[in-house]
C-alpha cells in the first residue's frame, strides 16, 4: 500500500509517497518530471553499498542515466569540503550535467541535507528527490527543505531553502525497523510538548518505552523530563545511534523532538 502526502507550497508543492517497495519506483518518478533525462544519486558510502545499486537500476529501468557520488559518511563529514568534493564528482559526470539534471538525494539527514544543499547551488539550482533511509530522515529531515552543512563555528550554519520536487520513503529501508524493537515514529517539536506535555503523556502509550531521538541532547533531555513529570512512566532522551538501546529495552516507540 502507498500513501501520498501531498506538501502545499503553491507552484513549489511536491508529493511526500510513503510505501513498501519504493525505490523501485525512483526511475519513474525522476523521468515523470519534465525534462528529466539524466539523474545523479548523492549517498554516503554506507548507504551506497546498501541501496546504491537498487536506486541505480531503477533509475536505468526509467530510461534515465545515472551516475553515483558517494562522500564517507557521518555528521562530521558535513562539510563544505565534502560539498567540494562533490561538486568536484559532478563536474565530471559524462554528459556533462545541465538544467534538467535531476539530484536525487538517498540516505539518512546527513545525505538529505547535503544533497539538497547541492541542488540548491549547483548551476544555481536543480531539481532534486529525496529517497530518506532512515526513521530520523523518515519523517523529520525530508520534510520541509532545508538544506545546508556545519561550519566549525555551529551545526547548520550554511545552507539554503530549497524544495524538492518529490519525496519516496520506502518502509523497507531504515534499518532501525529491521530489527522489530521500534514500532512507530512521529515527529513532535520540543515547542509542541512543552505546550501539550500532559495531552502527549495521556495520549502515548504506557506500556513499552518512548524513545526521544533527535540531534539535540538539550531539547531531548527538556522534553523527557516534561513526559515523565506529566505521568508518562518511560521515556529516554538518546542522540546518536539507537543500537544499545534497542538491545537493553526490547520494543518502542520512537519520537524526533
Ligand atoms: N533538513 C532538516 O529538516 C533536518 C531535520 C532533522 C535533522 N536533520 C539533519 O539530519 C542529520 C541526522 O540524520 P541521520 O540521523 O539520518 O544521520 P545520517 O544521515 O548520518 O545517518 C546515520 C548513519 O546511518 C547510516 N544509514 C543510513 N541509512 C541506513 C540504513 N537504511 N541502514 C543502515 N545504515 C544506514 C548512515 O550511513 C550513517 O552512518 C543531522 O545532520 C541533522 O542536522 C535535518
Amino acid at each position: 500500500m502507498t500513501r501520498t502526502v501531498r506538501v502545499e507550497l503553491g507552484k513549489q508543492s511536491y508529493d511526500v509517497r510513503i510505501g513498501d517497495g519504493l525505490m523501485g519506483e525512483l526511475g519513474a518518478a525522476v523521468a515523470a518530471l519534465p525534462g528529466a533525462r539524466q539523474a545523479v544519486v548523492i549517498a554516503d558510502a554506507v548507504v551506497a553499498g546498501l541501496y546504491g545499486s537498487a536506486a541505480l537500476a531503477s533509475l536505468s529501468a526509467g530510461g534515465v542515466g545515472a551516475t553515483l557520488i558517494e562522500f564517507p559518511a557521518g555528521e562530521s563529514h558535513k562539510t563544505l569540503a565534502t560539498v567540494g568534493h562533490i561538486f568536484d564528482a559532478l563536474f565530471a559526470v559524462a554528459p556533462a550535467i545541465d538544467r534538467d539534471t535531476i539530484i536525487v538525494a538517498l540516505g539518512g539527514g546527513v545525505s538529505g541535507d547535503m544533497a539538497g544543499f547541492v541542488a540548491a547551488t549547483a548551476l544555481r539550482g536543480l531539481r532534486w528527490i529525496q529517497c530518506p533511509t532512515t526513521l530520523l530522515a523518515d519523517v523529520d529531515a525530508s520534510v520541509g527543505g532545508k538544506t545546508g552543512v556545519d561550519h566549525p563555528a555551529g551545526k547548520n550554519l550554511i545552507g539554503a531553502f530549497h524544495q524538492p520536487s518529490a519525496v519516496l520513503i520506502d518502509v523497507r529501508t531504515p534499518d532501525e525497523y529491521a530489527t522489530g524493537h521500534l514500532i512507530g515514529a512521529l515527529n513532535v517539536s520540543l515547542a509542541d510538548i512543552r505546550e501539550n506535555a500532559a495531552a502527549w503523556a495521556a495520549r502515548l502509550p504506557h506500556d513499552i518505552p518512548i524513545v526521544l531521538y533527535g540531534t539535540d541532547t538539550t531539547a531531548g533531555h527538556e522534553a523527557a523530563a516534561l513526559l515523565l513529570t506529566a505521568g508518562l512512566p518511560s521515556v529516554f532522551s538518546l542522540t546518536g545511534g539507537i543500537t544499545g538501546w534497542d538491545a537493553a529495552f526490547g520494543q518502542g516507540i520512537l519520537y524526533a523532538p
